[in-house]
């Protein structure tokens, strides 16, 4: 027997229900990833090796005592290893919270699903020109974060590729396991700003309070 394709009448809407699970994780998934950017940040500049090792030298001129570029920059070198550890521990707990998303999907009630919400787009008949628009920046929109979720997967198998590099067939991929983790940073980057941009334009036009609804939990009325 053929099953009936999926055809929605419902109207799509950004008006929905998030359950606590997900308010948390997005919360929590905000602040450790913001806090994975900080210690990038601070890596390539303020604690970058080339940029202390003329002070690392300075420094120890003025105690009287003499080293060479390579001995600074030994010591230079090993302050920039620390962040790369912070950097590193935040990368654990980033990789831990993209598990709990999958496992969230999993467990979640059927029309928080992020599946079925884009199903259900697909499936949606527009009646009208402006139906249609809906439904084009609802998909893009709920599209966008499974692209993010695929891309934060790969930078958390990436990451961990580069933590554990003392296996030895990640040894033999350390260079193309490293450009890829470093190349897909700005894919991060560019969804972060639009993210950013689109929930807050969103709220300040035509879905107002969209914001707090990702807070409080419940549709608007
Ligand atoms: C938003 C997510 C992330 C961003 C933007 C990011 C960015 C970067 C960048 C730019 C580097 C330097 C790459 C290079 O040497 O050219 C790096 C290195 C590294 N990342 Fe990430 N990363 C992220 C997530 C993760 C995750 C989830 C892990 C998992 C453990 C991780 C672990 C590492 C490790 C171990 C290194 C090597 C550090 C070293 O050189 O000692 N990263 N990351
Ligand atoms: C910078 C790091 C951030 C990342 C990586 C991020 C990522 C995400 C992801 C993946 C979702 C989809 C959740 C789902 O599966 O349903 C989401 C939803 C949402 N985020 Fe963020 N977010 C970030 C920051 C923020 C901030 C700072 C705000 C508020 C100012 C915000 C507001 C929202 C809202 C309102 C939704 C729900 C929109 C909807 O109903 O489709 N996010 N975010």
């Amino acid at each position: 027997m053929r099953s009936e394709p999926f055809l929605e009448k419902e109207p799509l809407t950004f008006n929905e229900a998030h359950s606590a699970g997900i308010r948390i994780w997005h919360w929590t998934f905000f602040i450790v990833i913001t806090g994975s950017l900080l210690t990038v940040l601070m890596a390539s500049t303020t604690l970058r090796t080339g940029n202390n090792t003329a002070m690392v030298q300075q420094q120890l001129r003025e105690k009287a005592v003499s080293v060479t570029t390579d001995q600074a920059s030994a010591v230079a070198h090993e302050f920039n290893d620390k962040i790369w550890d912070l950097h590193k521990i935040a990368g654990y707990v980033l990789s831990a919270l993209v598990l709990i998303r999958i496992l969230l999907e999993i467990a979640q009630p059927g029309e928080e699903k992020l599946g079925r919400k884009i199903r259900r787009a697909l499936g949606f008949q527009p009646a009208t020109p402006e139906d249609n628009k809906d439904r084009r920046h609802y998909l893009g929109v709920k599209l966008g974060y499974l692209v993010f979720y695929v891309l934060i997967l790969l930078m958390a198998l990436t990451g961990l590729g580069l933590a554990f590099e003392d296996v030895p067939v990640l040894k033999t991929f350390h260079q193309p396991i490293k450009s890829t983790h470093a190349f897909l940073q700005y894919l991060i980057y560019g969804y972060i700003v639009l993210h950013l941009g689109g929930v807050f334009l969103a709220d300040m036009r035509r879905h107002k309070g969209l914001v707090s609804g990702m807070i409080h939990g419940q549709k608007r009325v």
